[in-house]
């Protein structure tokens, strides 16, 4: 349970508000590279700031303020130029470090004008990695961005999925560092949707929750399992501070604003032996619909029952109302090193997971009990010995509405 004080002070995301300094510490994923090669500017909005991300034709990659520095205009009906993004209205021109490079009529009367460099413009980094886009929005200098070990996979199947979902960012990360949840409402939920009454999958009986260095991990042991299962050896990562880490597909909960998040999950599939080299021209991205054509939640994927779960706490969760028990440690924890990381921020220290070491950043590795396979492959004959994969290989379960181009290419890279 939180006060109310210290609710509000882990919710709120804009500017100069402790938390939201605290996350612009971080880059945050903002979307899939791809998506811009179709329509090359985005509006987005991240921390309650509104931006336009956009690639130019040169093929540069901005996230700027969606209000042009003239008078004010949206960016998103703006165009690209060989370098920068053109404003509709009047033509001005920003590059992605915000600097104004054209006034075309003030230009034209005053060639020799040095007014351009007074109308810049609002502008945040980005960097494109593993077909993700990534911007930080904090103080200089920037951290190193983090190159997780998968990133570095290769012969690999990818996808981003994103999901917009109405609430607030933590409620959503909290589900990071829940075991209990999948239980009830993945296994037994999913049994009752399919009209099932029974049997109940295994218990819980036992948790442990772990601090480490680029977050948290949680162990399990359910019935029918016992202390030798990788889901209690090895465990599972609630990557700090708005990740979720499973091994071979990441989920961050990349805060919109205080009553909207960003999810944006990415996938990796190594193709079978023998299939190699396999090289993905392009990473697709694509968004996966929250409600069907009545207005009701998706009830039938994976992600799509965590975010039922979500919203239904409410836009911002009152955590002056819950009753916490032994299966929401994880939960106090994160709270907690939320709390540390915003006395550090305050103190002008770096908070926790944020790394400044290039050698360290260029490949940072996660715990994960399958990294033999997602490095040297399976024979398409021995998934059956591997459960989960091979469900994946048949269906795309995380999330609802894979469109059927996306799965053609990924039974074309699996050759199945
Ligand atoms: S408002 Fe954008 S160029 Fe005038
Ligand atoms: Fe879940």
């Amino acid at each position: 349970m939180l006060s109310p004080e210290n609710n509000r002070m882990l919710t709120q995301v804009g500017p100069g508000t402790p938390m939201g300094e605290l996350l612009r510490r971080y880059w945050m994923p903002i979307g899939g590279a791809s998506e811009l090669d179709e329509k090359p500017i985005k509006p987005v909005r991240l921390l309650g700031e509104d931006l336009v991300l956009y690639k130019d034709i040169g093929g540069h990659f901005g996230l700027i303020d969606r209000h042009c520095p003239h008078r004010r205009a949206d960016l998103s009906f703006g165009f690209v130029e060989e370098r920068g993004i053109r404003c509709n209205y009047h033509g001005w021109l920003m590059d992605e470090a915000g600097r104004c490079i054209e006034q075309p009529y003030d230009d034209t009367v005053n060639p020799h004008s040095r007014a351009k460099e007074r109308c810049g413009t609002k502008a945040y980094p980005v960097k494109a990695c593993a077909g993700l886009l990534f911007t930080y929005m904090g103080p200089q200098p920037a951290p190193e961005l983090p190159v997780w070990e998968p990133f570095t996979w290769e012969n690999g199947f990818r996808e981003i999925v994103l999901s917009d979902v109405p609430c607030n960012w933590l409620q959503c990360q909290e589900n990071s560092c829940d075991p209990v949840h999948f239980e009830w409402m993945h296994d037994n939920w999913s049994q009752r949707l399919a009209g099932k009454t029974g049997p109940y999958a295994s218990k819980h009986l036992k948790l442990k929750f772990e601090e480490f260095e680029y977050g948290f991990i949680y162990k399990r042991v359910r019935e029918n399992s016992d202390e030798h299962n990788p889901y209690w050896t090895v465990g599972r990562v609630a990557l700090w501070p708005n990740g979720f880490y499973l091994g071979n597909h990441f989920e961050w909960r990349v805060p919109v604003d205080n009553e909207n998040t960003l999810s944006v999950a990415w996938f990796f599939m190594r193709v079978p032996k023998g299939r190699e080299p396999y090289v993905q021209e392009k990473v697709p991205a694509w968004i996966s619909p929250t409600k069907d054509e009545n207005g009701r939640w998706i009830t039938s994927h994976v992600i799509n029952q965590d975010i039922i779960a979500w919203v239904g706490q409410g836009r911002v969760a009152d955590r002056t109302r819950e009753n916490l028990g032994p299966g929401d440690l994880g939960i106090v924890m994160i709270r907690k090193q939320l709390f540390n990381d915003l006395d550090a921020v305050a103190q002008g220290r770096d908070p926790k997971a944020v790394i400044r070491n290039s050698n360290v950043a260029k490949c940072v590795e996660l715990p994960f009990y399958q990294k033999r396979e997602m490095r040297e492959g399976i024979a398409l004959a021995d998934f059956t010995n591997y459960p989960l994969l091979n469900a994946r290989l048949k269906a795309f379960r995380h999330c609802y509405g894979q469109p059927p181009q996306v799965r053609r290419a990924f039974e074309q890279a699996m050759g199945i």
